[in-house]
């Protein structure tokens, strides 16, 4: 039986322009480069799960189906960004056309030097997917089971802790992306089985500043905290360059770095998602969280070659 990752997400238009540094009040200053394309963490990490499933372009999916839930607006972008992930191969059906509602978007400014983005997200229709959406039978329709369900914070918050609910209630295991970061009611972090989240994340969520820091005592107290909060499998704080650091419930912890050469670095968004996407999938296919980690960094490492969140992720052929 083939098995399915369901992504529940959000879907964006993002707007990005490179730039050698940021306007100062009531300054312009000259772009150097300006490009739309597809995103949204949740269309992205959807993205990230179907073509690492597949050895590459127009080859099969390799015994697992991605299917995205999430809503567009009403306007010319929604049904683009709908269409588009159609053709990446995920099943679209259940992506909502809100009515009155324009379709978010994501205004990103890369730093021409240090690849690194800043961005600006409008929720847009992304906002009204509400708990309503899910009826309490929401997985009943579904056969088999989803086997991975992957949320991030870019869809209402209640939302999201009504679909742990119902996935960990049906036996589905989780994988929670909390970005942007939001703080997640004590009581739902049972509901996780996979908390990734990047270093300002880790830090909003514990109060311990973990930003570049690079020795393990650091992270390993944060990241304790946070699994004393009841992560069911593992907490994974993910740091750029630097790679991640994982620690799992039966006590397998490491530094897992990749292999960058900063030439190659030409816009790191989307290397969130595509690690997030590529970890669902592994762990989807029955790998344990040592080979699926290994696996998501480097995806991601491959996925920061080219502009634009979707475009430079990986076929499975390029990481293996
Ligand atoms: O993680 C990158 C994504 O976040 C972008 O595609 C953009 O849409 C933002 O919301
Ligand atoms: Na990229």
């Amino acid at each position: 039986i083939p098995r399915t990752v369901l992504v529940v997400g959000s879907l964006n238009t993002d707007m990005t322009t490179r730039t050698r540094r940021l306007p100062n009040p009531g300054e312009t200053i000259v772009a150097q480069a300006f490009s739309t394309a597809p995103g949204g963490k949740g269309a992205n990490q959807a993205v990230a799960c179907c073509r690492l499933t597949r050895a590459s372009s127009g080859a099969p999916p390799d015994g697992i189906s991605v299917k995205m839930v999430g809503a567009v607006g009403d306007d010319e972008f929604g049904g683009r960004l709908k269409d588009s992930l159609g053709q990446n191969g995920i099943d679209v059906e259940g992506v909502i056309v809100k009515e009155g509602f324009s379709s978010g978007v994501a205004v990103i400014i890369v730093d021409e030097d240090t690849a690194e983005n800043r961005i600006l997200y409008t929720a847009g229709a992304n906002e009204a997917l509400t708990a309503q959406d899910f009826p309490e039978n929401f997985f009943s329709s579904f056969n088999p089971l989803p086997s991975v369900l992957v949320l991030q914070l870019e869809t209402p918050l209640q939302t999201v802790l009504h679909l742990l609910t119902l996935a960990s209630n049906a036996g589905i295991e989780t994988v929670l992306n909390p970005a942007p970061a939001r703080h997640i009611p004590l009581q739902f972090y049972s509901k996780i089985d996979h908390l990734i989240l990047n270093e300002s994340e880790a830090t909003y969520l514990t109060g311990e500043d973990v930003t570049y820091l690079d020795d393990d005592a650091g992270i390993q107290s944060t990241i304790n905290r946070l699994l004393e909060r009841g992560v069911k499998r593992s907490v994974i704080i993910t740091m750029g360059a630097r790679g991640c650091y994982f620690k799992s419930s039966d006590g397998q912890e490491s530094w897992i770095r990749p292999e960058v050469r900063p030439q190659d670095v030409v816009d790191t968004t989307g290397a969130g998602d595509t690690f997030v996407g590529a970890f669902a999938v592994a762990c989807a296919e029955g790998n344990g969280i040592g080979y699926s980690l290994n696996f998501a960094t480097k995806a991601a490492s491959i996925s920061i070659r080219k502009t634009g969140a979707q475009a430079g992720i990986p076929w499975r052929g390029e990481v293996q």
